[in-house]
């Protein structure tokens, strides 16, 4: 079924809260109603909403939003070691770590309590504590508008990168993801190396899926923001990936400064929430819009800012960082 909506209120839409409105907005139950949609017209401007949770909408969208609202998760083949999972576009990413982990399917476990939905987690190959989604992300499926055909992409063509892929980029408002499918395991294999992770789950008896999951979600509510509470979405800035004699010399002066290995040799990244706090921001706010006081990669919205002055204030944030490292982070989140 395909249901339609003019002029529509955004604020419950995007977890910034930030009030803008859309000219039009369709909501599709199957990948066959977006395809049915886009036959009867091309709209001339459109783009995909998820769960609204990376994006930031600084005025009212005058295109059409397309929400698709598939919530299926499926096994695709089970070989025994190995199972493939496909998951509809409109899963909830966490519901997905969540059936994984019941079913004793390892791989994407560290990846808990991120927010948004399983078809943006390619987009942005999302990520924490050690692990990225490209890591289990055997193959993605798209329709694609124009040519009107589905498409199912192998991982190894999806461009993906450090918060990067194609669908970013040369596929952005081009392709539709309508689901992912999985490459999981039943062999346990933790990843426990980031941070405090070894010792959160440690702390839960050990290394089960459970606990891994347990400790993640325990580590991220007490670093970052409840939307519900703060519109936020997530890391507002990406962390900066520098050349490494850059990032030397920095080390130099700041011996302190964390430091991680990036995919491209002679490369090194940075953490932003690090610069953020160093250059003083950390908790800074000015009127509506805000520094998270515990995790200085998220700004926060207290209350009725809107886009434009959460952007200002980005810049703001741009701009010391850049003085005092000459260093330049840029924004993580999708700016409409
Ligand atoms: N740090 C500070 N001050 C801060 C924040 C961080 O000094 O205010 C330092 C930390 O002490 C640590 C380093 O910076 O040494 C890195 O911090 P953290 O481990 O919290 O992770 P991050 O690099 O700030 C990334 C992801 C997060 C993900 C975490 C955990 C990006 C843009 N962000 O943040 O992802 O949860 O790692 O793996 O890569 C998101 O994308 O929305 C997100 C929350």
């Amino acid at each position: 079924m395909i249901r339609e909506f003019h002029d529509i209120p955004l604020r419950g839409r995007n977890s910034f809260g930030i009030e803008q409105r859309a000219a039009h907005l369709v909501e599709c139950d199957t990948e066959e109603d977006v395809a049915r949609f886009f036959a009867a017209g091309m709209p001339r401007e459109w783009m995909v909403l998820g769960g609204g949770n990376n994006i930031l909408f600084t005025r009212d969208y005058g295109g059409t939003l397309v929400v698709q609202r598939a919530a299926d998760i499926r096994i695709a083949a089970d070989e025994g070691d190995t199972v493939y999972v496909e998951a509809d576009a409109g899963v909830e990413w966490d519901d997905l770590v969540a059936w994984a982990a019941d079913r004793g399917l390892w791989g994407i476990e560290n990846l808990s309590l991120i927010p948004g939905k399983a078809g943006a987690a390619p987009v942005q190959n999302i990520g924490a504590y050690g692990c990225e989604a490209k890591e289990s992300i055997a193959a993605v499926r798209t329709y694609c508008p124009e040519t009107r055909n589905t498409l199912v992409m192998d991982a190894a063509h999806c461009g993906f990168g450090y918060r990067e892929s194609v669908f970013k980029h040369q596929l952005k408002g081009r392709a539709i993801i309508t689901a992912v499918t999985l490459r999981l395991s039943r062999t346990p294999r933790p990843r426990l190396g980031y941070g405090d992770l070894a010792r959160e789950t440690e702390a839960r008896g050990g290394a089960t899926l459970h606990n891994i999951r347990e400790a993640v979600c325990a580590i991220r509510r007490s670093k970052l923001p409840d939307p519900a509470v703060a519109g936020n979405a997530g890391s507002f800035f990406k962390n900066p990936v520098v050349a490494e004699h850059v990032a030397a010399a920095l080390r130099m002066q700041h011996p302190d400064m964390p430091l991680y290995p990036a995919a491209e040799p002679g490369t090194a990244k940075l953490a932003a929430g690090w610069l953020i706090d160093r250059a003083g921001l950390k908790g800074y706010a000015e009127g509506p819009v805000g520094v998270h006081d515990r995790q200085a990669l998220v700004l926060v919205n207290r209350g009725g800012a809107t886009g434009a002055e959460v952007l200002a204030f980005a810049r703001m944030v741009q701009q010391r960082v850049e003085e005092r490292f000459g260093i330049r982070i840029d924004t993580e989140v999708n700016i409409v």
